[in-house]
């Protein structure tokens, strides 16, 4: 089932805790165990992310220190956490943007189907095609006309297309992050144009025109006003029928709304490595987290 995020009902909160989250994965089994150990076993299918004792430096800096994790495809994983215990970080080792920093690079591994992002020999652009990235701040490129910014990382990846070809490439992935309708008739006008929100489902049809496996997204509506915001969360219902997602969000009630399992990374003090701290369903960790920091996080006493 397809959940919309303007159908179901926003998260209420208690005590500034999100009592609500993402119920339609729990309404029909009615046995709360059985679901969450559903949604949290590695799934058998393509696209699977295996992290395993990653530690993640800036030079002599750990800024991330021993994550394991599974991010099962077809689903959305959030990850959460305050500022600075390197949610970003983390977000971008696993496609291995984190080492375009001058000294910043990893250990451990990604494993995605069969194959250690990290080991010998793999391209690290190659990487990157396969799994896209939205960042915080929508960022077409401002002069480029819109159907040539959904172009622009196939142009970069590919030999040419003919114009049918990128006719019809536009159109899908315009379609694809539902700005089609709203775009259909200005094509050829600058990307800049666009509303803010217009502009980051812009370069979400941007990321889905290379045809990614996974699909990461940093805070992709902290810039954007609550009805954009609703829309990119449709989206990505929609989306995670079709690619892994990972969302990093400071919006508690979003990831209660669109995720399916939720990551909460915490940091001890300045200086120090952020860490997982636990990793559950996203029922689990808003309505009975295992450790105490996660429920002093989620309640809003922390961070
Ligand atoms: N380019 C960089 N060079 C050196 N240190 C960095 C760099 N980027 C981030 N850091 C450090 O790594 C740590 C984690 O940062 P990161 O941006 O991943 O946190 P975050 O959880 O995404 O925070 P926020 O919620 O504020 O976005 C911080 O201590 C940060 O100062
Ligand atoms: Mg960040």
């Amino acid at each position: 089932m397809i959940r919309s995020a303007t159908s179901s009902p926003l998260p209420s909160t208690q005590n500034g805790a999100v009592i609500m989250p993402n119920s339609a994965q729990t309404t029909q089994a009615g046995n709360d165990s059985a679901v969450e150990s559903d949604l949290n076993a590695p799934v058998d299918l393509p696209n699977r992310i295996d992290v395993t004792n990653l530690n993640i430096y800036y030079g002599a800096f750990k800024a991330v220190e021993d994550v394991s994790m599974t991010i099962n495809p077809q689903s959305i994983t959030a990850l959460i956490g305050p500022s600075g215990c390197g949610k970003s970080t983390f977000l971008r080792s696993l496609n291995r943007m984190h080492e375009v920093i001058d000294g910043a690079y990893v250990e451990g591994s990604v494993v995605i189907n069969d194959k250690d992002l990290y080991g010998p020999g793999v391209d690290p652009v190659a990487v990157r095609r396969k799994i896209g990235m939205v960042f915080q701040r929508p960022n077409p490129f401002p002069t480029m006309s819109i159907a040539d910014n959904v172009l622009a990382g196939k142009k970069l990846n590919s030999k040419r297309m003919s114009k049918t070809e990128a006719a019809e490439l536009v159109e899908e992935s315009l379609r694809g992050a539902n700005l089609w309708n709203e775009v259909k008739d200005r094509l050829d006008k600058p990307g800049s144009g666009l509303s803010g929100g217009q502009q980051q489902r812009l370069c979400i049809a941007r990321a889905i025109a290379v045809s990614p496996d996974v699909l990461l997204m940093d805070e992709p509506c902290s810039a954007l006003d609550p009805i954009s915001t609703l829309a990119i969360e449709e989206l990505m219902l929609e989306l995670k029928r079709t690619y892994n997602i990972v969302i990093v969000t400071h919006n508690m009630q979003q990831a209660a709304r669109v995720s399916d399992r939720t990551g909460f990374f915490t940091i001890e003090g300045t200086g120090k490595p952020g860490k997982l701290i636990e990793m559950d369903t996203t029922e689990k960790i808003f309505a009975n987290p295992a450790k105490q920091a996660t429920q002093d996080y989620v309640t809003g006493r922390f961070g």
